[in-house]
């Protein structure tokens, strides 16, 4: 299977940010992947909807949104109207996640859920038949450039087991570098977030592609 990249624009040029997704686009990202944070959640702002529905402009490619916002359920028909392809909710935030999902995918978009690192991996189970992405954080959510954290490559193969055969895209999130990158796909990643990695020269193509190679 395919190993896809969804490049975090967190480490972009935020003052150029339709040419970062065009260069991302020919370059061969596979999606696009949006931080949404809102100084609450986490300790830590950066962009919401109307962003996010101006770039949508630049690129065909897809995009998912990361929100790491409390309460999320408000919101969830604003990031549809902006473009979002798939939109992810973590289960730690306020908001009936059942009733999320369900919104979510019943606007005909892709719906998934976010683990902090401190969260059990028992927790999807209750939702497996919902989502079709889910993103295990590999640090604490809120900032690019951080340390991967090694204890969560036991529950990223855990993930891998319940979610069996169905189609849910296993991503993982947070200090994804060339070296860290195989461990997940070992544990049974078919998606990879990378900011940092990606983002460290101009050679887009050859950061990513030094990640699945
Ligand atoms: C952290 C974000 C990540 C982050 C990844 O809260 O969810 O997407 O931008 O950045 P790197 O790849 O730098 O760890
Ligand atoms: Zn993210």
């Amino acid at each position: 299977m395919k190993i896809k990249i969804a490049p975090s624009i967190l480490s972009a040029d935020f003052s150029q940010l339709g040419e970062e997704l065009k260069k991302l686009e020919a370059a061969g990202a596979d999606r696009i992947h949006l931080d949404v944070m809102d100084g609450h959640f986490v300790p830590n702002i950066t962009f919401g909807p109307p962003v996010i529905k101006k770039l949508r402009t630049s690129t065909s490619l897809p995009f998912e949104a990361h929100l790491m916002i409390s309460p999320y359920e408000n919101y969830l028909q604003d990031f549809i109207n902006a473009g979002a392809d798939l939109i992810m909710i973590h289960p730690e935030a306020d908001g009936n996640i059942q009733r999320a999902l369900n919104f979510i995918r019943s606007k005909g978009k892709k719906a998934g859920l976010v683990l902090n690192p401190e969260t059990p991996i028992d927790l999807i189970k209750l939702y497996l038949e919902d989502i079709d992405n889910l993103l295990i954080m590999t640090v604490k959510p809120g900032f690019g450039g951080q340390s991967f954290m090694h204890d969560q490559l036991e529950k990223i193969k855990i993930a891998r087991t319940l979610i069996e055969q169905r189609k849910i895209d296993l991503e993982v999130d947070g200090g994804v570098t060339e070296k860290t990158a195989p461990l997940c796909i070992d544990a049974g990643a078919t998606t990879l977030v990378a900011g940092t990695a990606v983002f460290k020269t101009s050679h887009y193509k050859k950061n990513m592609n030094a990640l699945i190679s």
